[in-house]
């Protein structure tokens, strides 16, 4: 299918109206170069990286792609304008903010020429992100993997009304990891979609490989959004899930729910394997996916089944 005309594509510079989402401990140079070579945008996930992580990072994705990719920048971490700075200095041109205020960032990456996508799970935040002068949103439902928006909207309400409510292009996120799914989104009305859990269990993820083995056995209702009290979050079932299960019971304030979590509790789980102890980020679309393919198998399998399911609409 010809994507030439699309206004996300024409937008990203991409041939695909596809974002691999900036994912934490999975979206290294690695992943989001081979997203850009298969034709969609990837982004690095500057979340889970250090400083001269990230700047190492940046520097391989070049080595390995010569297609448009950008930086994802969780706005909540605490350093988070240094990742900008050093995005800017490194000459990347396209991001994809997150978790806060488009507001924090807009300002400086406008100046400096940049094309920016911010993630919302609000039609209300899709607004201010126009207002701001972002140049796309991206309306992620609460199926979608890792932190989520407390107004638990699933992606098939959100994005209609995110659709209605601006004029600049919509990206939908959450709950997409077939052909049919995508088609369905642009249905909606979206310009394209924002693709996590797919990409995570893919060869190129940096993910490890027992987090993957365990994701691809999960079934259709093994993940939860947990922590509401705290940054709401979608976890695959665990002794530590379930040990965050009785605290909220039980009623347990915001910060016994911080010390429980400690540090490093994604990091265990999702880059070093601890499938009981570490915090599992995933999406609801897990209990459909059951293999570790490619990147290149992987966007082959959306076109195929995009066209299909557009077949069968008619
Ligand atoms: C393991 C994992 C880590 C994630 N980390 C981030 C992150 O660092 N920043 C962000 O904006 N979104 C993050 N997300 C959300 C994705 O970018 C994407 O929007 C979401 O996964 C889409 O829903 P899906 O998982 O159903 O495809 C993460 C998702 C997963 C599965």
């Amino acid at each position: 299918m010809d994507w030439s005309t699309n206004r996300l594509c024409r937008l990203l510079g991409t041939r695909l109206p596809i974002i691999q989402g900036g994912m934490i401990y999975m979206s290294g140079a690695r992943l989001a170069a081979a997203v850009a070579n298969a034709g969609g945008l990837g982004l690095l996930g500057s979340g889970s990286m250090r400083p001269d992580l990230f700047r190492d990072q940046l520097r391989k994705c070049r080595t390995l792609t010569d297609r448009p990719f950008g930086v994802n920048v969780p706005l909540l971490y605490s350093h988070s304008a240094e990742i900008l700075e050093i995005a800017l200095a490194e000459g990347v041109r396209l991001f994809v903010t997150s978790a806060g205020s488009p507001r924090r960032a807009i300002g400086r990456l406008k100046d400096r020429g940049c094309t920016v996508l911010h993630v919302v799970a609000s039609p209300a935040l899709a607004v201010k992100c126009e207002d701001a002068g972002c140049d796309a949103v991206v309306c992620e439902g609460f199926e979608a993997g890792g932190h989520n928006g407390r107004e638990e909207l699933t992606t098939l309400v959100l994005v209609p009304q995110c659709v209605a409510a601006v004029t600049i292009p919509v990206v939908a996120a959450g709950g997409i990891a077939t052909g049919a799914q995508w088609a369905a989104c642009m249905a909606l009305g979206a310009d394209g979609v924002q693709i996590g859990t797919r990409f995570a269990m893919t060869q190129e993820s940096s993910g490890h490989a027992a987090f993957k083995a365990r994701v691809a056995a999960a079934a259709f209702d093994e993940t939860m959004l947990m922590m509401k009290k705290h940054i709401p979050v979608r976890l695959l079932r665990n002794r530590f899930t379930e040990r965050v299960a009785e605290l909220e019971a039980r009623g347990a304030s915001r910060d016994e729910l911080v010390e429980l979590l400690g540090q490093g509790r994604a990091r265990r789980g999702m880059l070093e394997g601890d499938l009981d102890e570490g915090e599992l980020e995933i999406g609801q679309v897990s209990g459909m996916i059951g293999d570790v393919p490619t990147v290149a198998e992987v966007v082959a399998r959306l076109e195929a089944g995009y066209a299909e399911a557009a077949g069968r609409l008619g």
